[in-house]
């Protein structure tokens, strides 16, 4: 299938000053999805729907999405990750502990989507096909081989392959037509389900299209580091090495960039990924405008005469399993949890959403932006600025994830948490939303509301076809706090014959 190759091409990216052409509507308490005049949205797939013949059902609280094109911008697969489950609505209320039923759901209900989507040519909706072939699961109960200097080491206890990815919180599309999608905050689960803990917190790479997962199989590439991976933002260097941008979702935690050893060829399709296995993996220094290298040489001399780190750190693989921990022993900066990174098409800065720190009186977060020497992703050293702050003034408050458009614009969605929303400092903002903010032009770094939530949900994972007509959403966790199913906050999407919320994701027209 001819799923375009790299972000860029992705967006049919047009490097024109950046505009708003809607109406930015209000913040809202409204339990629905609302847009501006003239938009509206097809909801194409719900927890449980079922996606393919096999009868494998949608997962919970869907995050990231990417579309690869299978005919265009009409019909392609979506990936959709799901971050977490809701024991209300997915495994059931635990009595003394889980038992292996519920571990079973709360694996199944995590992880991977894959699920074919199309537009009727007559009516415009956007629909699932559950008949497609290549519609699967690869969730919590999946095998995936790991790859990478930790692979097979006493630091993850030997391990060569592992079971199941879950805690997917955000992604990121590689320059060979597979798709990376990070486990985040794997703890809880890891805990329910008694797991091993150095099995997650990864970067997992999948192809969709190898509908068998026969020829490329699910892999972590240990390389990478462990650690709250929000997303992956890829690209090149100027002299081709790829690399990948990350953030740690942690308060106090840094931002990071891999670089590989080797350099993309095109040619090598989906042999590319072996790049993803050897190179270096940096931690932001902001003060110093270096990013450091993260190797066990250097970790070892940070430790000297500790002889309890020195214990910790004998291995490259040990540095990997305990990235954060090394990071800050090694002098990186710890930021305002780091979200979602993305590289600009226009300049190839980096944009990172710090969502909020409120430890440190951070309440509604910034977008910080980093300008590499000479624009160079490979560069080494760096200049940053805060690119734009949340607050009642910018109108948003704690950016998660970032998406470009052709236009320039940055496109945000917002995480307040759910105990926190329609609140004290948060009541201006009410339910969590979507922001366009242009980087370039008159209205440059100012925010301009496109959509709000329904009652309780955060909005995850924007991501637009290739001809921008059509913007995929998921929406994450309506109604997450219903006191019980008797007694819910929201009923989100309000389907027919449905008696509790489901998150799901929709198809936004009118672009
Ligand atoms: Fe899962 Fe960092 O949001
Ligand atoms: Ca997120
Ligand atoms: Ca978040
Ligand atoms: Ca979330």
């Amino acid at each position: 299938a001819a799923a375009d190759k790299g972000r860029d091409s992705l967006f049919g990216y047009e490097n024109r000053a950046s505009k708003i052409d809607f109406t930015p509507i209000a913040p809202t308490t409204a339990d629905e999805l609302v847009l501006p005049e003239g938009y509206t949205y097809d909801v194409i797939a719900a927890y449980g729907d079922v996606i393919n013949q096999k009868g494998d059902t949608f997962g919970f609280n869907c995050d990231f999405t990417m579309y690869l094109p299978i005919k265009g911008s009409s019909r392609g697969l979506l990936l959709v990750n799901h971050e977490y489950t809701n024991p209300l609505f997915v495994e059931g209320p635990v009595v003394a502990s889980y038992t292996p039923k519920q571990i079973e759901a709360l694996l199944y209900n995590q992880g991977l989507s894959i699920i074919e989507v199309y537009q009727e040519p007559n009516t415009k909706e956007w629909k699932m096909d559950p008949t497609s072939k290549y519609a699967r699961r690869i969730s919590g109960l999946a095998t995936f081989q790991l790859t990478g200097p930790s692979k097979g080491t006493p630091s993850v206890n030997g391990a060569t392959q592992v079971q199941g990815t879950f805690a997917n919180c955000s992604g990121g599309a590689t320059l060979w037509d597979t798709v990376l999608s990070c486990e985040e905050n794997w703890e809880t689960t890891v805990n329910r389900a008694g797991l091993d803990t150095t099995h997650y917190g990864w970067v997992v790479e999948v192809d969709p299209f190898d509908k068998n997962d026969q020829y490329f199989k699910p892999r972590k590439h240990t390389a990478l580091g462990r650690f709250h991976h929000e997303n992956c933002a890829m690209g090149l260097s100027k002299d081709r090495r790829v690399v990948v941008y990350s953030g740690d979702d942690k308060a106090g935690a840094c931002v990071y960039k891999y670089i590989s050893k080797g350099k993309f060829n095109e040619a090598k399709g989906k042999e590319n990924s072996k790049l993803l296995e050897e190179g270096t993996l940096y931690a932001a220094d902001m003060e110093a405008g270096v990013w450091i290298a993260l190797t066990i040489d250097a970790v070892r001399e940070a430790a000297k005469g500790n002889q309890e780190l020195l214990n910790k750190y004998q291995t490259q693989a040990d540095v990997l399993v305990h990235t954060h921990d090394a990071a800050i022993l090694l002098g990186a900066t710890p930021t305002d949890r780091p979200e979602d990174v993305e590289i600009s098409p226009i300049d190839n800065s980096i944009f990172i959403a710090h969502t909020n720190n409120t430890s440190k009186g951070n309440f509604h977060g910034h977008i910080t932006r980093f300008f590499e020497t000479d624009a160079d992703l490979g560069s080494l050293t760096f200049t940053y600025e805060i690119f734009a702050a949340g607050g009642t003034q910018s109108g948003f408050s704690a950016p998660d994830n970032l998406d470009f458009d052709r236009h320039g614009n940055l496109w945000t969605v917002t995480d307040i948490s759910t105990s926190s929303l329609n609140k004290g400092t948060y009541e201006p903002f009410k339910n969590n939303g979507m922001f366009v903010i242009p980087t370039t032009g008159k209205d440059k770094g100012q925010a301009f509301q496109f959509a709000s939530g329904p009652v309780e949900s955060e909005l995850t994972g924007p991501w637009f076809t290739p001809n921008q007509k059509t913007l995929f959403l998921a929406v994450q966790h309506p109604g997450e706090r219903s006191p019980s199913l008797n007694d819910l906050t929201s009923k989100w999407p309000h389907r027919k014959g449905d008696t509790m919320p489901r998150p799901s994701v929709v198809a936004i027209k009118g672009f």
